[in-house]
């Protein structure tokens, strides 16, 4: 109550007493000296036409004395209110004549008035008086003067009753304005205070908005929306920050806040394929960073994976449902492999996804090819694999988690069938921008699909960025940049930033490890114990810049002579979608460079690149990182690039240099790589001899500093961020639909 009388005076009182008190001090004043000067200007006009009137009848009646006469004309002068007191001066200056009235003190006014008449104010204890003097001539002979006395007393009442109405008129007046304003300001404060209220709750902008948010709080409103999803995010990395994240806390948010809801897994790429040697039947983990970032996230989560089974002994592996329990020594969830027909496969992996998307999403200066049959493929088995996951699903809203651009219809063909299912789908290459993505033929349809999902996560926010630019360039949607979201069909997406990252090794620290790692690589390659060593692991795929790689190297041998015959890259190539020509040429290519560059640079032994054209497993892979001074990441364009950040996890020894592309999304997080350009041949050069010339107490402080982000930001955050977010979107949406039943009871109960 007290605040409320202290803001009732501030906003309204204290503005009134302010005007009160100017018009008392400024404004009255001024009227009275004002309305003065008008009254003596008045009585001046009054006294000269009086005396004019006078002076005729005085003119007889002085020479013959006629005392009488004068006197009853002057008694009847006075019948006017306002004239007080007359007198008549001879010209010796004595009153001849005056009125009972005629202050003595007065005399005749020995000054000589100017013109032949003078008027003045005098004071008088009954208040002011105007007394004016007129001289009276008769034929140039002076016959006195006649003064004429006015009481002014009126003025002051005058005066009085002007200052109470003028107060009293200003005071009303400004009493009126406060109170409109005050309303109207209440008004529009009211309105602006709840569109700002429902702008924080998130209702307006996602109704039409030209309806409910008023015109000035407009501009205001994409500020909010940004600041306020600034703070979520930031609120959201604080959160996250403050505990590692572990495959336990995994499973605990799983339990915690999805309930234990079914978790499914769709991907082109399976986990574990099995494949048929001479040693009998082999599991293999593939090449894929897809399956490097979800394995481990699916072993924490269980749940079952649903992938085309490509191995050569997969379909002997499986039950009679399709299933197979991995990983192979300990499962811990289910793998359900689809097959595909040689045509399928075709069709939709090899062309449509890899001739197609692939090149598309990259722009590594590959020209997609977009065929029809292809496309006729790409639909049909989105639809087997959606058909996959309904069946699959034991509940009517599991969480699924679609991968990558394989599955872009895919989203939506669930949501067909499950409707209560949350969807996030996971785009693992970049999003092109607009004019890039407009030459697919079936923009529209892919866009469609992707936006069947509850939440779709891109590894940066430029690709974020891209892919809602494209959406508005060719739907009609309605998207809020500020909160990231896009309604279409009355269903909400999410497009949100997820990076992706590894697994964090749990094994204990061994540095004997790391020196057993250099020295036996080394020897395998009869190298001696202090060659310096860049490792390159990478598909056989043009969008990695293996030959730009290649051609840095060529020119740091150039350039720095010294360390020919002292320094060799070993290049791990896992050969990929061979049957497609653009890869075999490529793969041509690579092997016509190395070849090249061994020869200018060989004295018979030595050879500065070793290709290692073949399948290595993760451990194999570990033992190069390990063993190397440089790991090589030159990719044209790439997603995140998770290579750069196992050759970190790998570095127990807090040693090693990072050259990193600044194509890749990894060059966003990983600020104490040597980024390049891999397209500035010279720049890579130079950035891979200073890595391999870097004192190690540089390497030490840039290395810590990584192992310390990509521990932090771990696979299981990148997945538990999602799932986090999965879990608001279902709580909100449980929500809804009880109150909706809740009102559909009521409503029927009415009826
Ligand atoms: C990229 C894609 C993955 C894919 C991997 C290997 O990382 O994003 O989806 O699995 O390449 O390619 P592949 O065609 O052999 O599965």
């Amino acid at each position: 109550m007290p605040s409320r009388l202290i803001r009732l005076s501030l906003r309204f009182v204290l503005p009134l007493a302010l005007v009160i008190g100017l018009i008392a001090y400024a404004v009255v004043p001024l009227i009275d000296n004002l309305t003065l000067r008008w009254f003596i200007r008045d009585l001046d006009a009054r006294s000269q036409s009086l005396a004019i009137a006078l002076q005729e009848p005085l003119f007889e009646y002085v020479p013959q004395k006629a005392d009488k006469r004068i006197n009853q004309l002057f008694d009847r002068a006075l019948r006017d209110e306002r004239l007080y007191a007359i007198a008549f001066c001879d010209p010796t200056g004595t009153a001849i004549y005056k009125t009972n009235t005629y202050p003595a003190s007065l005399g005749c006014r020995t000054e000589q008035p100017r013109d032949g008449r003078k008027e003045s104010l005098v004071s008088f204890p009954q208040g002011p008086l105007h007394v004016s003097e007129s001289q009276l001539d008769i034929d140039g002979q002076a016959l006195g003067k006649l003064i004429l006395v006015h009481d002014m007393s009126f003025i002051e009442r005058r005066s009085a009753d002007t200052r109470k109405y003028v107060i009293g008129l200003f005071s009303l007046l400004a009493i009126v304005i406060s109170m409109i304003t005050v309303f109207v300001a209440h008004l529009s404060w009211r309105d602006w205070i709840a569109s700002v209220k429902g702008i924080l709750r998130g209702e307006i902008g996602m109704q039409n908005r030209s309806q409910t948010t008023p015109p000035e709080v407009r501009p205001l409103e994409s500020d909010l929306r940004a600041l306020l999803h600034e703070f979520s995010v930031e609120r959201r990395e604080r959160d996250d920050s403050t505990h590692l994240w572990t495959p336990e806390k995994l499973r605990d948010l799983l339990h915690d806040e999805l309930a234990g809801d079914e978790v499914l897994v769709v991907s082109n790429r399976e986990p574990y394929l099995h494949a048929r040697t001479r040693n009998g039947i082999e599991v293999q983990r593939p090449a894929s960073g897809l399956v490097t970032a979800v394995e481990p996230v699916m072993r924490a989560c269980s749940g079952t994976w649903i992938a085309h089974g490509s191995g050569s002994a997969d379909r002997e592996t499986v039950d009679r449902d399709d299933r197979v329990p991995v990983p192979p020594a300990n499962p811990s969830y289910t793998l359900r492999r689809v097959w595909l027909t040689k045509e399928e496969e075709k069709g939709y992996y090899y062309g449509f996804a890899n001739e197609g998307m692939w090149p598309l999403c990259h722009i590594a200066h590959v020209r997609p090819v977009f065929r029809s049959s292809d496309w006729d493929q790409y639909v049909a088995v989105n639809q087997r694999f959606a058909d996959a996951v309904v069946a699959e699903a034991r509940t009517d809203d599991p969480v699924v988690l679609v991968q990558d651009y394989h599955f872009a219809l895919l989203p939506r063909m669930v949501k067909e069938q499950l409707p209560k299912a949350t969807i996030i789908t996971f785009w693992h290459i970049p999003w092109p921008n607009p004019e890039s993505f407009g030459i697919c033929p079936w923009r529209e349809e892919i866009l469609e699909g992707l936006l069947g999902s509850t939440i779709l996560g891109f590894h940066t926010p430029f690709h974020c960025k891209n892919f809602l630019e494209t959406v508005d360039r060719n739907l009609e949607t309605r998207i809020e940049y500020e909160s990231s979201t896009v309604s279409y069909g009355g269903k909400l997406t999410q497009v949100e930033h997820y990076p992706i990252s590894i697994a964090w090794p749990e094994q204990p620290v061994d540095l004997s490890v790391i020196a057993e790692c250099r020295k036996t690589v080394r020897d395998e390659h009869g190298l001696p114990s202090n060659h310096l060593l860049a490792v390159g692991v990478d598909r056989l795929d043009y969008t990695k810049g293996i030959i730009e790689r290649f051609q840095a190297i060529e020119r740091m041998l150039e350039l720095h002579s010294d360390l020919v015959g002292k320094f060799t890259m070993i290049q791990i190539a896992a050969p990929t979608r061979s049957s497609l020509d653009e890869y075999q040429n490529f793969e041509t290519r690579v092997r016509t460079m190395v070849q090249r560059i061994n020869n200018r640079f060989s004295d018979g032994n030595y050879q500065p690149i070793i290709l290692k054209a073949e399948h290595h497993d993760s451990e194999q892979v570990t033992r190069y990182y390990r063993a190397s001074e440089v790991c090589m990441v030159t990719s044209l364009h790439d997603g995140m690039n998770l290579v750069a950040k196992e050759f970190i996890a790998a570095r127990d020894d807090d040693r090693g240099v990072l050259v990193l592309s600044q194509f890749t999304g990894a060059a966003r997080e990983l600020h104490e790589a040597l980024v390049v350009n891999p397209y500035h041949i010279e720049q890579s050069a130079e950035a891979l001899h200073r890595a391999l010339t870097m004192p190690e107490a540089e390497q030490c402080e840039r290395m810590r500093s990584m192992r310390s982000l990509v521990k932090d930001f771990n696979i299981y955050r990148w997945a538990g961020r999602m799932l986090l977010d999965a879990a608001r979107v279902r709580q909100r949406e449980r929500i809804l639909s009880k109150i909706r039943s809740h009102s559909r009871k009521s409503l029927r109960r009415v009826v």
